[in-house]
């Protein structure tokens, strides 16, 4: 249904390309590639996308990532996959999209070598922009419980085309058992090569894990971060750096961060002063669109209208396009939210 969130101009800094598959696509590549999957959508659905009577827990949630990892078959197969994403992006109204994308998971099942295959999304990425009109850019994202030496290629690759079609660097995964210190290195050289710096932290793991992400990461944006009530000094250095969390109502739900959507504590944040955006993480895995995230928000969390527009605003303003572009961007939402 179209509505007033659709009809908004929004923008999104935290959604997974490997997590926007859709169903109708994955059984299509499925039967090409003769992938061993279950071939018809109700049974394909429970192995890629958050099911109610399943657990809600991150290990579940990180289980549909392994799964999604063998239908990456083909030149083909990523470049429609990126399109596709890019096209319902854009279909939901969402006017800028930075979406971040894995090498390591796109080249692994195939062995394609990773250069080619940052070339790829970066193409299809910005020929769907041009298709859908949309601004889209891309973070190249690497992941905590895999091989540091693999991130630091997919960083070198990355800066290569910094400031171009990427324009950061982010590090996700399993933060409950795999802190970042391995990647500070890495992140700090990425940061010197031009590259912007998001973090996932305060998802799976405390406060704690947040500070790291700021003080020893340098993160600029944080993603999810919604644990970092559960320490008042972790709270002061986001607020007085004004840090950017990308917030994610749903996933936090489905990877058991909040015990129910209605508990989600956007607001405290948004009382605490924290510079929050909404952002879906990944759609298809847990059947969403950014127009849903923003209704969650309204209507089961309670935020006003003119805070949702202040979130998109805030959005557009942490976003990773350069200084003259990004307030091209704002500009216009600005105008387009009066
Ligand atoms: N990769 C995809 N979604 C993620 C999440 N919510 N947390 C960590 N890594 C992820
Ligand atoms: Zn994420």
């Amino acid at each position: 249904m179209k509505d007033f969130f659709h009809s908004l101009p929004k923008v999104e800094l935290h959604r997974h390309l490997e997590g926007s598959l859709r169903l109708e696509t994955m059984l299509d590549i499925a039967r090409a590639h003769q992938i061993t999957v279950p071939i018809n959508t109700t049974r394909l659905g429970q192995l890629v996308q958050v099911q109610n009577d399943e657990p809600f827990t991150y290990q579940n949630f990180l289980a549909k990532f392994a799964t999604l990892r063998m239908f990456y078959r083909s030149p083909e197969v990523i470049h429609r996959v990126t399109r596709e994403a890019v096209e319902d992006a854009a279909r939901d109204n969402v006017r800028y999209l930075e979406m971040r994308f894995t090498p390591v998971a796109l080249s692994r099942a195939e062995r394609f070598p990773m250069d080619e295959v940052v070339e790829w999304v970066c193409e299809s990425s910005q020929a769907a922009a041009r298709e859908f009109g949309i601004i889209v850019r891309l973070i190249a994202s690497v992941n905590r419980h895999e091989d540091p030496a693999l991130a630091e290629q997919v960083a070198w690759l990355a800066a290569d085309r910094a400031r171009k079609c990427i324009v950061g660097l982010d590090l996700a995964g399993n933060e409950a058992e795999f802190d970042g210190r391995p990647f500070i290195g890495i992140f700090r050289e990425a940061r010197q090569a031009g590259l912007r710096l998001t973090v996932h932290a305060g998802e799976w793991a405390g406060a704690g894990s947040v500070r790291e992400a700021l003080v020893d990461l340098n993160a600029e944006r944080i993603g999810h971060g919604v644990r970092v009530l559960e320490s008042e000094a972790v709270v002061a250095i986001a607020r007085e750096r004004r840090t950017p969390f990308e917030v994610c109502v749903t996933s936090n739900y489905q990877t058991g961060v909040v015990p129910s959507l209605q508990s989600h504590p956007l607001m405290k944040m948004f009382d605490q002063g924290l510079n929050v955006t909404l952002d879906t993480d990944d759609p298809s895995i847990s059947q969403i669109t950014l127009s849903d995230e923003y209704r969650q928000a309204s209507e089961g969390l309670g935020m006003g209208v003119e805070d949702l527009k202040r979130c998109i605003l805030a959005s557009a303003q942490a976003s990773f396009l350069p200084d003259e572009e990004r307030m091209n961007l704002v500009e216009k939402l600005e105008k387009e939210l009066k």
